[in-house]
């Protein structure tokens, strides 16, 4: 029997009217006031919580309870913290997405440590951490590459809504689940074995502090000053369970926290459509990273500066230009290009991976000397120079209509600069040239799924489903960087488990 309907037979208890369905105006406010999205899954939990807050706090109806997650009410911040520990869940692991740590661990810290090794300063916050695995794993990162770190002011912080599951987070002491897909000598290196737990190692666990914030309040920094001009935040799997608005706030609040220039990364496709302001997307082969610009006066909202506008601003980086990023090369797995079974091209030659070692994406991008035109609008598409990429996208494909790659790009551009419509017809483009691209059909599904179409994003994941079956667990996924087969058959599990968001 459902808590309503127990709460509805008990003399003295809250009583719902199922005939006028309360709930489901209920829900909707609860969407409205917290931003977090109630799918179709968790309406029967949500319905227990709702009955049990009344039962406790001696409520009568539904409103009574909205009424505490209104603005101003001090019961606020308690409720919505409760619904976000009922509406997400902390699944989280060590090195989660290899590719996004990859691109960390070769690319991004090596870059923001070269930016701030003047100051001395670096700060680091994995927000939305769940039990810490994302935190230690940046700690175990720059253990290894921040020798020095004694002699910095190095600033790693975790934070969560959910208390207890930071508890767990300070103590460092994790099972197996979380080492999934871990290997004996990263286990030896960074941990002692007590039974079947792994507890880290002092050294890194003592890293990084830890600390509860909710993202879905208004103002992060006042909350904890520590949250200011910060190099990096990682916000990975948390947006996937707000509704679009409360997408936009979360990401405008993580970017009042960046100083300019750093840098913010989610996990993938989780911002959909949303194109956020104030950032610059690069685009690496194992992820979109988003760099905070600085205003420019003559280009303050562009994304998509001209060609010459890209020369001239160029992308923002500390280091000068003899600085070469060689000393931390992004190393591509091989065989990243999806080559299954294309429709029969015009005798299209071999294209250089996108995922083959890019030149970077900072300032020294302008002495990059691309060798292909497709890799050379890569680098464009990394450095932000988009018009640039869709221009050489587009000349490849006039000359080579069945040219998959190219339209793959151009949709990933298109994306970028909220051209949706665009992004979507290239898309399809790249998959009807090549059926089994597993990239274009993940960003296909990202969209759809942005665009509140469930249906034909739940088709475009079976589709994918089926393309991984085809390929090794534990291979990378082609055109995806480093992302792991399982790694992406769980994402979309996640998903198919929360299928219809209700508003
Ligand atoms: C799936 S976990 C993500 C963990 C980690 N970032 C990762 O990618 O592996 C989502 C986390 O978001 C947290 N969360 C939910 N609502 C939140 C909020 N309003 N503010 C901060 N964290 C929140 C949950 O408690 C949960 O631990």
């Amino acid at each position: 029997m459902s808590p309503a309907h127990q709460a509805g037979s008990e003399g003295g208890h809250p009583t719902v009217d199922q005939a006028a369905d309360p709930l489901s105006d209920c829900t909707a406010e609860i969407v409205r006031l917290t931003g977090l999205r109630v799918q179709s899954g968790n309406r029967a939990r949500l319905e227990s919580h709702v009955h049990a807050r009344l039962q406790r706090l001696g409520l009568h109806r539904p409103e009574e309870l909205l009424q505490r997650l209104r603005p101003g009410s001090d019961s606020a911040a308690e409720e919505r913290r409760l619904l976000a520990e009922l509406l997400t869940t902390g699944e989280t692991f060590f090195m989660r997405d290899r590719g996004q740590m990859q691109l960390l661990q070769g690319h991004l810290l090596p870059r923001l440590i070269e930016e701030r090794r003047g100051e001395r300063r670096l700060a680091i916050w994995s927000s939305a951490c769940s039990t810490g695995e994302e935190t230690y794993s940046l700690a175990i990162l720059l253990h290894a590459l921040l020798p020095d770190r004694h002699d910095w002011d190095l600033r790693l912080i975790g934070s969560d809504v959910n208390a207890s599951a930071l508890e767990r987070a300070r103590a460092g002491v994790y099972g197996e689940w979380s080492l999934r897909g871990s290997d004996a000598a990263f286990r030896q290196r960074h941990f002692t074995r007590h039974g079947w737990q792994w507890r880290l190692r002092e050294p890194i666990r003592r890293m990084a502090r830890f600390t509860r914030q909710d993202l879905l309040q208004a103002d992060l920094v006042a909350a904890d000053p520590n949250l200011s001009g910060l190099d990096l935040i990682l916000c990975r799997n948390f947006l996937i369970y707000l509704a679009p608005p409360a997408v936009a706030a979360v990401v405008e609040r993580l970017t009042a926290c960046l100083r300019d220039g750093g840098l913010l990364l989610f996990g993938h496709a989780e911002l959909g459509a949303h194109r956020p302001a104030g950032l610059r997307a690069e685009m690496y082969p194992q992820s979109v990273v988003y760099r905070k610009a600085p205003p420019l006066p003559s280009h303050p909202a562009s994304l998509a500066p001209s060609p010459s506008s890209g020369r001239s601003s160029g992308p923002r980086s500390g280091r000068s230009p003899g600085q070469s990023s060689s000393r931390h090369p992004m190393h591509a797995p091989t065989g990243t290009r999806d080559q299954s079974r294309s429709r029969p091209a015009s005798a299209a030659p071999s294209r250089l991976p996108p995922s083959g070692p890019l030149q970077p994406v900072s300032g020294r991008t302008r002495t990059a000397q691309p060798r292909e035109p497709l890799q050379s609008a890569w680098v464009d598409a990394n450095a932000g120079r988009h018009a640039r990429a869709l221009q050489t996208c587009r000349r490849l494909v006039e000359r080579e209509p069945t040219q998959a790659e190219a339209h793959l790009l151009i949709g990933l551009v298109a994306l970028e600069l909220g051209r949706n419509h665009e992004a979507r017809a290239a898309l399809r483009k790249a998959i009807y040239l090549e059926p089994d691209s597993i990239a274009a059909h993940v960003h296909l599904e990202a969209l759809q799924r942005q665009s509140a179409e469930p249906l034909a994003a739940r088709r475009t994941r079976a589709r994918l489903r089926q393309l991984l079956s085809h390929l090794p667990p534990d291979s990378p996924v082609p055109l995806l960087g480093d992302t792991r087969v399982l790694d992406l058959q769980a994402r979309l599990s996640q998903f198919d488990a929360e299928p219809c968001p209700t508003t």
